[in-house]
């Protein structure tokens, strides 16, 4: 099996990557490097069924003739332009990965007759109702840019699923978090305030830090994708999350063990912001037989201890 994994040398798409490789996969990485690095993929050099990193924007119509001569039976795709700040700001740039990207990948995998994997985001849910946690049934609400486009992808696979009968699923992971994520610019939670703590900085909560997240560790998520691939469950949504919430000012306190070390800023895009999210896994765990593994205060720990070899 020859597998394609678009936003390769990002964060969950090297974690992708990494799972295939070890089920056997051929793996080609396509990334145009605005997010991701090439580093982020150096330890599956001279791998087995490592076939690479091709440096390449979705976008560009050039990317695509490189790859036709290569036959893939799955299309993994991650890439994207992922910043929801950004997106408020600049939503041409969003829309332009996430949406018409997206509708690039998808005619590849259409002419390739592959299967095709759409990793979007619990960021298109309308916020949990008194923490009842969220199935793949309750209301989407795009609140950002990022959401939206997000969203119309998923519609995009939607099309292509109902009328050319490509072999497609969607994926809404939650917040994940684990090595490789990035710690600048609108990195995750997890890793955000980790950086901040190793570095003796204050970890700063923005508004009153009571907005929820269901943390979920970047193996379980990358187990997700990679399962979503071989299951027969085409033409689903499927969640994946942990199944637990924690208010963000109690997850600072918890990297933090010092509420010292806690600030409060003002939230820098309050309207964006999804105050509650939990995951209902049950569709993951009955279609894909999926179960998070790594609990938050386990994820937690192992994050810490890679991004403390590095921030030394
Ligand atoms: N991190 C999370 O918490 C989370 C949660 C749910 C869903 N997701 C989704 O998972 C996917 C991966 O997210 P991530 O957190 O690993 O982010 P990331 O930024 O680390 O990975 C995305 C990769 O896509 C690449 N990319 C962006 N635009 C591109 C383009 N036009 N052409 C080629 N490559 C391009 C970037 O360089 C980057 O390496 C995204 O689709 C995101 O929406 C992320």
């Amino acid at each position: 099996m020859r597998a394609l994994v678009t936003g390769g040398a990002g964060f969950i798409g090297r974690h992708v990557v990494g799972w295939l490789l070890a089920r056997g996969y051929d793996v080609l990485a396509l990334d145009d490097l605005s997010n991701g690095f090439a580093a982020n993929l150096a330890e599956f050099d001279g791998e087995a069924g490592y076939e690479g990193l091709l440096e390449g924007d979705i976008c560009d119509d050039a990317t695509w003739r490189a790859l036709a001569d290569k036959q893939f039976d799955i299309v993994y795709h991650l890439a994207a332009a992922i910043k929801v700040r950004d997106s408020i700001e600049d939503p041409r740039k969003t829309f332009q990965s996430d949406v018409v990207g997206t509708f690039k990948v998808l005619e590849f995998a259409r002419e390739q007759g592959s299967r095709f994997i759409y990793v979007s985001t619990c960021l298109v849910y309308a916020p949990a109702v008194d923490g009842t946690p969220i199935n793949e049934r309750y209301p989407t609400r795009p609140a950002s840019p990022y959401a939206a486009a997000k969203l119309a992808g998923e519609n995009l696979t939607l099309s292509y699923y109902h009328a050319y009968g490509l072999h497609a699923l969607i994926l809404r992971p939650f917040n994940t978090y684990g090595p490789f994520q990035r710690t600048d610019g609108e990195g995750g939670v997890v890793v955000t305030f980790l950086s901040h703590y190793l570095k003796g900085e204050p970890l700063v909560v923005f508004g009153d830090g009571r907005q929820t997240r269901d943390l979920l560790y970047v193996d379980d998520c990358a187990d997700l994708i990679g399962r979503a691939g071989e299951s027969n469950a085409a033409g689903s949504v499927i969640n994946g999350g942990l199944g637990r919430e924690i208010e963000i000012r109690d997850l600072a306190q918890k990297i933090a063990g010092d509420e010292g070390r806690v600030e409060y800023a003002p939230h820098p895009h309050a309207q964006a912001e999804v105050w509650r999210l939990v995951c209902d896994n049950a569709k993951a765990a009955q279609l894909l037989d999926w179960r998070p593994k790594v609990s938050l205060d386990e994820g937690v720990a192992k994050t810490r201890a890679w991004m403390a070899e590095r921030i030394k």
